[in-house]
């Protein structure tokens, strides 16, 4: 998907701001990354040509890293831990149980853009577990009967934002 000329714009702006620093790249990227959301391989292009640093190279990095993303995330982006302590609680049957009730794997994002399902490392929550983060809110002890009610928590939240919109 090609990226508009206005982003285009903001990431050589970006590559600018930074390209006389020592090592610009991770920097540069995280900044990609927090004002668009995601760093295709368009603008991954973008930044090989500005800042003179192979494709692969960056694409290596972007892929290394799990808070760089290749493609869009939803509006809610729902992180389940499966660090040991959380694993030892089934966290996996908490993960699989979200993938089934919005119909994507881990990594996805619904169609609607709402919710993206991510497996997550520990996140300092451990007496918490199995932990579930929305956005960064904690969910402690979130076992499989919780998954339908913290969807409907964000469905419920997007039904309100959408009637104020129409009012
Ligand atoms: S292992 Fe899940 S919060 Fe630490």
């Amino acid at each position: 998907m090609p990226i508009q000329e206005e982003a285009r714009k903001g990431i050589i702006e970006i590559c600018e701001s930074h390209k006389n620093e020592p090592s610009p790249l991770m920097v540069v990227l995280e900044e990609i990354q927090k004002k668009y959301g995601y760093i295709p391989l368009e603008a991954q292009e973008v930044v090989s040509k500005e800042m003179n640093i192979p494709v692969a190279e960056i694409y290596g990095v972007v892929t290394f890293y799990n808070f760089f993303s290749l493609t869009p995330k939803g509006k809610y982006v729902i992180g389940v831990c499966l660090g040991t302590a959380c694993y030892v609680k089934a966290s996996q049957a908490v993960i699989d149980k979200f993938a089934t009730v919005l119909g994507i794997k881990p990594g996805e994002t619904t169609e609607d853009g709402l919710f993206t399902i991510e497996a997550i490392r520990c996140m300092g929550a451990c007496a918490l577990a199995p932990a579930v983060s929305v956005n960064g809110k904690v969910y402690p002890m979130l076992g499989v009967d919780g998954v339908v009610k913290v969807i409907d928590e964000y469905r419920q939240k997007e039904a309100a934002l959408e009637a104020e919109e129409e009012a």
